[in-house]
């Protein structure tokens, strides 16, 4: 089948037109779909009818799936899905996360061997609100001033899940977790600078969510870096702004894209469903 790939912004991002990700078996799609994610940084699927079961089995071509350390947002009977949704149930609690990722950072940055992309679906999108920003890392990385640079460079981030909650209003941890499930969530050690294991071009990685600080600087040192990066990889010219259509599939390549969610009215429901894929450790 003949796909239709559109550059999206300047920035990063491709549209595919006349994909289906049901049928997950077509190989010359996977190929496409590989190629754009290699290319664009961030896939956009328009128009995508699938399950949760067809879902995670397209999600499986790129790799094993995470499973979520917030327990209570897998989706029951399909623990690889993570909801991202402001449902509740009966009692008025969540289903699942309802704010995740407020702030940027690379999907489970806190596990040795972080993710290598994520694929959000959405099944109900607010009236306005709820986008998505991605940014393009790689050419963000490109174009540091090389005094900042040579800042980042050779140094590594020590990334804890929830060490900047307080910050970052994420609600998993109004979520009821057992001790031995805050327990299993892992902590991780990651370069500023890493090289994508496909492409081996150098980009910036920093997850704002979760860095707890940079090691061998002082905490008023490292967050000047962690600063002067943001305020460089957040420039216009490196961003694209997702504004959903339902049944959009978004794929994005966790190596060299941030993102962050923009915040929406509550009273609106913004229900999706989101696979994530296992990488390796960076270097
Ligand atoms: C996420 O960080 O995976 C969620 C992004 C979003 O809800 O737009």
């Amino acid at each position: 089948m003949k796909l239709d790939v559109t550059p999206l912004s300047d920035a990063l991002g491709a549209q595919i037109v006349g994909a289906d990700l049901a049928r997950w078996q077509d190989d010359e799609q996977y190929e496409a779909v590989h190629r754009a994610l290699l290319e664009f940084g961030v896939v956009v699927l328009r128009d995508q009818i699938i399950t949760p079961a067809q879902q995670i089995a397209f999600s499986r071509r790129f790799g094993a799936l995470e499973l979520h350390s917030i327990v209570p947002c897998r989706m029951p009977g399909y623990p690889e899905i993570l909801l991202v949704s402001n449902r509740r149930d009966s009692s008025g609690a969540y289903t699942g996360l309802p704010d995740a990722g407020r702030e940027w950072h690379s999907d489970s940055n806190f596990h040795a061997k972080p993710s290598l992309g994520s694929l959000l679906y959405a099944l109900e999108i607010p009236h306005e609100g709820g986008d998505t920003l991605f940014a393009n890392m790689t050419a963000a990385c490109a174009a540091l001033d090389p005094a900042l640079k040579a800042r980042a460079a050779g140094r590594n981030a020590r990334y804890v899940y929830g060490s900047r909650s307080a910050e970052n209003t994420d609600s998993a941890l109004k979520f009821t977790m057992t001790k031995s499930q805050w327990s299993e969530i892992p902590q991780a050690v990651h370069p500023l600078l890493r090289t994508h294991p496909e492409t081996g071009r150098k980009s910036i990685y920093l997850s704002l969510t979760t860095i707890e600080r940079v090691e061998g600087l002082s905490a008023a040192q490292g967050d000047d870096l962690v600063a002067a990066l943001s305020e460089h990889f957040t420039q216009p010219a490196f961003v694209y702004r997702h504004r959903w259509r339902l049944h959009d599939v978004v794929f994005w390549d966790n190596r060299c894209i941030n993102h962050k969610a923009m915040p929406f009215d509550e009273r609106h429901a913004r229900h999706m469903h989101r696979t994530t894929i296992a990488g390796d450790r960076p270097y």
